[in-house]
């Protein structure tokens, strides 16, 4: 048995031929006939930027300005956003070399062979599932705050520990801390959106677009509004250092912890807080198989919903420091925050202050379900891939009429619904990350791979100076990797155990890969 057994790249691509599932589907393995393809290079982008825009941006960039870098986060918005470009260009570069629904997981089987593609496919569960489950949480907490924040509206004490999980904190009415019940709306939302993923690729990027065309707005209200109102007085706050360099808050002790400046605890630290913001361009590689024309298409949605996130993160968080000092944005919901305190500088009623935070909660609660049903597509998508390889069971089943991978569908819609109803938010937030850099080392590390072992197969985008740009973006990301905490590590290692768990004892008997050698 060779654990590093790779699969030949002209059979992957045949696997997710067409004509190959129709076939399959013909001799009545009862699979429903494959995946149907749907999107459009324009669908794609806009299933990028659902996935992109979100918890990152409306919830984690002002404790990372609070905490570490000051305004000078523009600075961290700009590291990870060229971070993420290193591994958006060698994502482009498989997706449109290897078209096939399991994205990491599938680039790495042709690359490295089949053990490092279960770890990368087992370890795109924390990307993915673990994602929509951080994201599902922060949905909760934002329609909290709308209904009773917002709106006025009180609950009775029970209903308000129906919105956390046992593990986390609720602050009563009467002052009282005890601890959840269950995250009723996290569990709700995910089986809503894991609805509309049965259902059919073409409502679910519709709904997409949608969403998509709200937040999108609700961002640009605010860049637009607030960038009239800036303060330079808030934005240069280092006067002994010149140009740009003014953003930067000088290094300085806070508590028992250096913060600021460019380093560790500053600048680069706020990058790795907010890669987070960036997370979920890759999902757009898992519709591969239900792409039009996924060759031309693929890079497109990758880097064109990286490129339009990117310049709207610089500019929110240009606006949101120019606005509020960064001292006070160590809050949960800094852009409500911000909109806030612009209304206030343009002199405006405090009515329209009112409209205008419900408005931007209601942008960050469409931006983060988005999120969400991106995520969880991409994670049925990686599923179904693993599946259709023999390396898990039944979620490799299609649906008949609707043409989802429906048994890998609902099953990861109960386990996010799950996950997300009591699992602890500090547990997995991180995790998130980890896994989502350990995925991107080995996507940049595949494209010179390819380059050496593959140098004839068609590249319709090829990566300028591949070398280069493979190297550092693994690089990079195995750097922002060894920022995260120890216990964030440990967790990752606990993960890949398990994961070896179920390889040993499920996928390596049946993966079709070992048996066909046999
Ligand atoms: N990038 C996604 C978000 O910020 C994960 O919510």
């Amino acid at each position: 048995m060779n654990l590093f057994a790779k699969k030949n790249l002209k059979q992957l691509l045949a696997d997710a031929t067409d004509e190959n599932i129709a076939e399959h589907a013909h001799q009545g393995h009862g699979h429903g006939g494959g995946l149907a393809r749907h999107l459009s290079a324009f669908q794609l982008t806009m299933l990028g930027i659902g996935a992109i825009i979100g918890a990152g941006i409306f919830s984690l960039t002002g404790a990372a300005a609070a905490n570490y870098a000051g305004p000078g986060i523009v600075f961290s918005f700009v590291i990870g956003g060229v971070l993420c470009a290193f591994a958006g260009l060698c994502y482009a570069e498989m997706a449109s070399m290897i078209p096939v629904a399991g994205s990491a997981y599938a680039y790495s089987y042709a690359t490295m062979g089949e053990l490092i593609a279960w770890i990368i496919g087992w370890d795109l569960v924390l990307e993915y599932a673990f994602g929509s489950v951080t994201v599902a949480a922060a949905w909760s907490g934002y329609v909290y705050s709308l209904l009773h924040k917002t709106l006025g509206i009180d609950f009775p004490d029970v209903v308000v520990r129906l919105t956390k999980g046992p593990w986390e904190d609720v602050i009563l009415a009467n002052g009282a801390k005890v601890s959840g019940l269950w995250n009723v709306p996290a569990t709700l939302v995910s089986l809503v959106v894991s609805s509309v993923l049965y259902r059919g690729i073409k409502e679910s990027a519709s709904l997409n677009n949608l969403i998509v065309v709200v937040k999108v707005a609700i961002v640009l209200a605010f860049i637009g509004l607030g960038i009239g109102v800036v303060s330079t007085e808030n934005l240069f706050v280092n006067h002994g250092a010149s140009g740009l360099a003014q953003l930067v808050p000088e290094p300085a002790m806070v508590g028992e912890q250096m913060r600021y400046g460019w380093l560790n605890g500053g600048v680069l630290t706020g990058a790795g807080v907010v890669f987070f913001a960036y997370i979920g361009f890759d999902a757009v590689s898992t519709t591969a198989q239900e792409a039009k024309n996924p060759r031309r298409d693929l890079p497109i949605g990758i880097l064109g919903s990286l490129v339009i996130c990117t310049v709207l993160y610089i500019l929110v968080a240009l606006v949101l420091t120019g606005v509020v000092p960064y001292k006070e944005l160590g809050v949960p919901d800094p852009i409500a925050v911000g909109i806030d305190r612009i209304v206030e500088l343009r002199g405006w009623a405090p009515n329209v202050k009112k409209l205008f935070t419900f408005v931007v909660k209601i942008g960050a609660i469409s931006g983060l379900t988005s999120v969400i049903l991106v995520m969880m597509m991409g994670q049925t998508r990686v599923f179904y891939a693993m599946a259709k390889d023999g390396l898990l069971p039944w979620f490799d089943a299609t649906h008949p009429t609707y043409k989802t991978p429906h048994i890998a569908t609902v099953l990861t819609g109960v386990f996010v619904a799950v996950c997300g109803g009591c699992m602890p938010m500090s547990l997995v937030g991180e995790l998130v990350s980890i896994g989502t850099l350990l995925a991107f080392v080995l996507v940049c590390l595949g494209v010179p791979i390819l380059r050496r072992t593959s140098p004839d197969l068609e590249r319709p985008f090829r990566v300028p100076g591949a070398l280069f740009v493979g190297l550092a973006g693994a690089g990079a990301c195995l750097w922002v990797m060894t920022g995260l905490p120890h216990d964030t590590w440990l967790r990752l290692i606990v993960w890949l155990v398990i994961g070896f768990v179920v390889y040993f004892g499920y996928g390596r008997h049946h993966s079709k890969l070992q048996q066909a050698s046999k």
